[in-house]
């Protein structure tokens, strides 16, 4: 039985409460290409999977977009075939969201590198200071962020 990456991730993915994105491997403009966008990405970013399909993630940025930011993600996913930080992303309806990022490269049988996969998830800023060893300024607002919490510390790349 042969099974395509595509179908594979769906099949993990298609439960979880964490958004996922799979793209090919193509950097260059218009790439990298969405092959496929959990229910969870919809719920988050208003878009339909279906809708997202051969569309770049770059749907995601808008007019607050930090360029100087896009340029490090495009280098690190050059360079590393990772990024793992905290974003401004934008919603189908127009309204700004901050996303934590993690973005990772998916290798064949040989190493080749054959696409990326993204966990995104909304976090939240949190009134006031944060209290002594809390996991920064922001808050995830799904309920198993605890594993990134102490990672939340500013929006800024991580890697
Ligand atoms: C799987 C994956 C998910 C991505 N998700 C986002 C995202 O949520 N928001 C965003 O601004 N960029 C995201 N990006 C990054 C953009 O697609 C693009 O790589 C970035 O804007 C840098 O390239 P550019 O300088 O050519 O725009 C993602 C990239 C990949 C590969």
């Amino acid at each position: 039985m042969t099974v395509t990456i595509v179908e594979l991730v769906r099949l993990f993915a298609e439960p979880l409460s964490t958004a996922v994105v799979l793209t090919d491997i193509d950097l260059e403009q218009p790439g990298p290409t969405i092959l496929y966008a959990n229910p969870a990405f919809t719920s988050m970013s208003g878009y339909a999977g279906a809708e997202v399909l051969g569309k770049s993630p770059r749907i995601l940025q808008g007019p607050n977009t930090n360029r100087q930011l896009t340029r490090v993600i495009a280098r690190r996913l050059q360079v590393e075939r990772r990024f793992h930080g905290v974003l401004e992303n934008y919603r189908k309806s127009g309204e700004a969201y901050l996303c934590e990022v993690d973005v990772r490269p998916i290798h064949g049988r040989n190493e080749e590198p054959l696409g990326f996969l993204a966990f995104e998830r909304e976090v939240v800023r949190r009134r006031g200071r944060p209290a002594q060893g809390a996991g920064g300024r922001y808050q995830p607002i799904v309920s198993e962020a605890h594993e990134v919490r102490t990672a939340w510390a500013t929006p800024t790349p991580f890697c």
